[in-house]
């Protein structure tokens, strides 16, 4: 994540924090109170939540992130932090967090950090995405690959899509109660015609760290052509995203 191109997701994956913008009705965010937005990207939503009131810091494991969320929010708290590493105790009344947790591989140590970092009857109140999340996406990234003859390697997948009974498992497990779980379809456009190609050149560098330049451009453009089918509909690119949203208590 923190070779994200912090200018180019706020231009063209806003989606992110768009979609993110019911979440925040629903951690309805009190004046006074502390709040932790895990994961926060370029901080609209930190923002969002700030002006109700709220006392937010947000942190991102991208440096680039919380540079461009600073610059955008002054007055703000942001600090670069890795959710596995953060060791906050009683602290929030709150823990926020929208499109961050998939891009943790350790949601145990997530989980369990958020639990510590709250308040008793604390809320941990969170979307991400869920089993078969962009399994077009992942499946076409797969064929493409392997068409061309290169190889796919499973330890390069950079998410974690759980199911909903996972996810209030890992939950109940740190001691929360999950009042909340669900998980639904939320068809996501992209932006203009290359939408695909832009998604894919944004999110899935980990992939294909193994290739050169050329070999991933090839690979780009073959999965290109295998979800045109699938995905575009009416000049639009239309992303098949899970969501998983939840509300737990301390
Ligand atoms: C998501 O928000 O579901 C997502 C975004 C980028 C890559 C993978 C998933």
């Amino acid at each position: 994540m923190s070779e994200w191109n912090a200018v180019l997701y706020d231009q063209k994956h806003d989606f992110v924090s768009k979609f993110g913008g019911s979440l925040v009705e629903l951690l309805a965010p009190q004046k006074g109170e502390t709040i932790l937005d895990l994961g926060c990207g370029t901080g609209d939503l930190a923002s969002e939540i700030a002006n109700q009131g709220a006392i937010v810091h947000g942190i991102d494991a991208s440096e680039t992130m919380i540079h461009q969320a600073q610059t955008k929010y002054p007055q703000i708290q942001f600090s670069v932090q890795d959710a596995t590493q953060i060791d906050a105790h009683h602290q929030f009344d709150a823990v926020f967090s929208n499109a961050a947790l998939h891009w943790i591989k350790q949601p145990e140590m997530v989980v369990q950090n958020v639990y510590n970092a709250l308040k008793t009857n604390g809320r941990f109140i969170a979307e991400m995405g869920g089993k078969g999340n962009i399994s077009s996406i992942v499946n076409a990234i797969k064929q493409s690959m392997d068409e061309l003859g290169y190889t796919y390697i499973e330890d390069y997948f950079p998410w974690y899509f759980p199911t909903a009974e996972e996810y209030s498992e890992l939950l109940q497990h740190a001691g929360f109660q999950v009042k909340m779980m669900t998980i639904y379809e939320r068809p996501t456009p992209l932006i203009g015609d290359d939408g695909i190609k832009n998604w894919l050149q944004m999110f899935s560098d980990n992939i294909f760290q193994h290739l050169s330049e050329y070999q991933k451009n090839s690979v780009v453009q073959l999965c290109e052509k295998i979800l045109k089918p699938q995905l575009y509909k009416e000049h639009t690119w239309i992303a098949d995203y899970w969501r998983l949203r939840f509300v737990a208590v301390k």
